[in-house]
């Protein structure tokens, strides 16, 4: 049962992120104080290089816009260079004319673990909720860091993080070792997530073929965190054809 999802096949991941960051282009040129979520991982990079390139030859500018990214590794601080905002700042931000205090990214050093997911939240609502928000999908399913079982209704918390997603992320191109991933992750929620007016999930690679055919075609279930998306009014899932190979139909 694929839901509501908008399903948008390209023939590779470059088609992927030119649609992507086409998305984006649009929302922000009609309105330059969007508030934008983002994510971090292999999967959008090119699409924030795509974006970049529009902002530095086509004239778009993020000058208005504020964004909030999907989680942070707990432990690691912004200057660590495996954290989601050394990702961030490297990828995207420095490229483009966002205000840095626009930009929300967890805190992974904070003292109050709580407090600070409570008081990204609370930006979120200030900011007037997030008009689109960039999700990757781990191998398993799961979007942000929330790991299957996740709640439907979940909120931005500190999380514990699978073997299988340690070992994703430590093959070589963030860590190079699973010992030197963290453990636990701050992460916004299923719940935080599926308040975003619209939701974008990108996929490349047959690495993903699993995941994206249980979020399309699997039930609504918290075995798979991406399936809790079918319901959302406006949903999209750019994927390439390697990804979308287990589909249905
Ligand atoms: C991490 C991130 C997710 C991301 C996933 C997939 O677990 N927390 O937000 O979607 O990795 O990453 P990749 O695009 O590198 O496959």
């Amino acid at each position: 049962m694929a839901g509501n999802i908008r399903l948008k096949i390209c023939d590779d991941a470059a088609q992927v992120a030119i649609e992507a960051a086409a998305m984006f282009d649009e929302l922000i040129r009609a309105n330059p104080d969007s508030v934008i979520g983002l994510a971090t991982g292999s999967t959008p990079e090119a699409t924030y290089a795509e974006i970049a390139r529009r902002h530095k030859e086509d004239g778009l500018s993020l000058a208005g816009v504020s964004s909030f990214n999907l989680d942070e590794y707990w432990g690691l601080g912004g200057d660590h260079d495996q954290s989601y905002r050394y990702f961030m700042q490297d990828n995207l931000f420095r490229h483009v004319d966002i205000l840095p205090f626009n930009t929300h990214v967890l805190n992974g050093k904070a003292r109050f673990p709580q407090l600070e997911c409570e008081g990204f939240e609370n930006r979120i609502l200030a900011a007037g909720g997030i008009d689109m928000w960039l999700l990757g999908i781990g191998g398993n399913g799961h979007i942000a860091f929330n790991e299957p079982g996740s709640g439907v209704d979940s909120r931005t918390r500190l999380v514990s993080l699978t073997q299988e997603t340690i070992d994703a992320n430590s093959d070589g191109r963030f860590f190079s070792d699973a010992s030197e991933v963290p453990r636990c992750a701050l992460s916004a929620g299923i719940g935080t997530i599926r308040e975003s007016r619209r939701l974008v999930l990108l996929a490349t690679g047959a690495k993903k073929a699993d995941a994206i055919a249980a979020a399309v075609d699997g039930p609504f279930s918290e075995d798979c965190p991406a399936s809790l998306l079918q319901d959302h009014p406006d949903c999209t899932f750019i994927v390439d054809r390697d990804a979308a190979s287990k589909l249905s139909n």
